[in-house]
């Protein structure tokens, strides 16, 4: 595993985006301290100091691939791998969030840079509270929690890692066959469950009733509205 190490940056994401060119493919950046993290909808991801995850993939695909958008709920397929594998008891939130009772503890954000209208690089970034204190997790706005929280004590070198090595295991599969390779795992860490009530909110608009119907072929999410049609949502987010 190629690590580009830094003690303090603003945001792996960020970094590795702007230094796309220079960084070899399967790289991991990883930051001791975050000070400018940031996650889906520009949220901030905050930095809860040393002890904490912050790292980034680099990846170089040489051409664009509708698979790669299956690259962030892989990633999560591979945390919750990882997680099993150490005995913690999680599910995953639609799209990428990974939650311990019903807490989230781990974040992903796949970016992507072009260069002359061609894919460059994709960045996928992780953020996992390991050591986050109550006090610390009171700033996030939903709930949240910290393996150390939880009782689980794992040191950082060590989960990534096994992410890493999880990740790369599979990744020509997830290439070729986009969704459909994670779709039973998926399924079965789903914290929703087929007929569960929701509330969704699509582009943090406004927010809509309705029932969880699954995933289709590409791992979007199934809704049901409140007038039961079948919407079919790729971006958004259940809250
Ligand atoms: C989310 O839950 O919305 C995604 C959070 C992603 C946070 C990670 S921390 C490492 C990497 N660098 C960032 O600025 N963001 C990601």
């Amino acid at each position: 595993m190629n690590i580009i190490n830094f003690e303090n940056l603003d945001s792996t994401n960020l970094w590795s985006k702007s230094n796309i060119e220079k960084i070899p493919d399967k790289s991991v950046v990883l930051t001791n301290i975050q000070t400018s993290g940031y996650g889906r909808f520009k949220r901030p991801w905050l930095n809860f100091g040393e002890g904490n995850l912050f790292v980034s993939f680099v990846l170089k695909p040489s051409e664009e691939k509708k698979e790669h958008a299956s690259l962030t709920q892989y990633t999560a397929i591979c945390i919750s791998k990882v997680f099993d594998e150490l005995g913690i008891k999680h599910t995953i939130k639609w799209p990428n969030d990974v939650l311990i009772n019903g807490k989230k503890v781990c974040g992903i954000l796949t970016e992507a840079t072009y260069f002359g209208g061609k894919i460059e690089g994709l960045v996928i970034g992780i953020g996992m509270n390991l050591v986050g204190t109550k006090e610390q997790l009171k700033f996030v706005k939903s709930p949240a929690t910290s393996l150390a929280l939880e009782g689980f004590n794992v040191e950082r070198d060590d989960i990534l890692e096994k992410i890493y090595n999880e990740f790369f295991k599979n990744y020509d599969s997830i290439l070729n066959l986009g969704f459909s390779f994670i779709k039973y795992d998926y399924k079965r860490k789903s914290h929703y469950k087929f007929g569960d009530k929701i509330t969704f909110s699509k582009d943090l608009g406004k927010k809509e009733n309705g029932i969880f119907r699954g995933f289709d072929d590409s791992g979007a999410l199934i809704f049901e509205n409140k007038n039961s049609e079948i919407e079919i949502l790729n971006c958004g987010e259940i809250v």
